[in-house]
């Protein structure tokens, strides 16, 4: 049962997490949970710290989109990562941004699989979607520090207690919550642990994983590869089909002009339809 606000106290009591939520904070209101997160970053060690919110009065999204949610329906949290590119000893395994969108997508179709009875698939690169309607989205952040380190700040909105009038005023994209698609109620407490144990498995040092291993884990949750799509690149509009990814996060598409394309996360749009 969700009993009202986030029960901070019992996320830090549950987890067995390694390296996520080292350090727990947690703020009534803010204007987005990764600007929170920043501030951690600005003044110090930050690497494992989680940040939750109950409401974002600024949250944003993917290529300059709003992300809204009502008071207490959201799961909203940011994650903070600092990685050394020039980590001797763990070289060949640097997370890129690529990677946390990948491996973040996948942790919270696993929570939400392990706390609820929905279904959670993954529309390329960060869209949570039950239904084939949004449900979440991942955002990530990064800074170079003075020192070479790189800070990673990877937002996660989850809608789970949203009801249908809550959702009709979003924009364009069809959205729908945990709660509108469960036949249970749902805990975002529970969730919480949930994932933030999920991002432990993927996160936690030393790494045991390779880019493979997260291809497939993607592939595994990922809307069905095969489908016709168009997406929206460098100011112009590409039709294909999907046809794998690859792990450096670009989507590999079939296109009807002839050969095949990678299109990187950071700059493609998937267009609907
Ligand atoms: C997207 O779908 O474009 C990404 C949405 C990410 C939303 C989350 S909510 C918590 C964190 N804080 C933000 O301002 N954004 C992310």
């Amino acid at each position: 049962m969700d009993h009202g606000l986030l029960q901070i106290d019992r996320i830090r009591r549950e987890i067995r997490t390694v390296r996520i939520g080292k350090r727990i904070e947690y703020v009534e209101t803010t204007t987005s949970t990764n600007d929170e997160a920043w501030r951690h970053v600005d003044v110090g060690e930050a690497d494992g710290l989680v940040v939750f919110s109950e409401y974002q009065s600024a949250g944003r999204g993917r290529l300059g989109r709003q992300w809204q949610a009502p008071r207490g329906a959201g799961l909203l949290c940011s994650v903070v990562l600092t990685e050394n590119p020039s980590d001797d000893d763990d070289a060949s395994r640097v997370l890129t941004g690529g990677d946390l969108v990948l491996l973040s997508a996948v942790a919270v179709c696993d929570a939400i699989g392990v706390c609820t009875d929905v279904t959670a698939k993954i529309k390329w690169p960060n869209d949570i979607r039950v239904s084939g309607r949004k449900a979440g989205g991942i955002l990530v952040e990064s800074r170079t520090q003075p020192g070479g380190d790189i800070a990673y700040v990877v937002g996660i909105g989850i809608n789970c207690l949203q009801h249908e009038g809550h959702l009709a005023s979003l924009p364009k994209t069809p959205a729908t919550s945990l709660d509108l698609q469960s036949v249970s109620a749902v805990d975002r407490t529970a969730l919480a642990i949930a994932l933030l144990g999920e991002l432990d498995r993927w996160l936690a040092r030393p790494r045991t994983w390779s880019g493979e291993d997260l291809r497939s884990a993607w592939m595994a949750h990922a809307e069905p590869m095969g489908q016709r799509i168009r997406v929206q690149h460098a100011g112009k509009i590409v039709s294909g089909m999907m046809i794998d990814v690859d792990p450096a996060a670009a989507l590999v598409v079939q296109v009807d002009e002839g050969g095949v394309r990678a299109f990187d996360a950071a700059t493609t749009t998937v267009l609907p339809g």
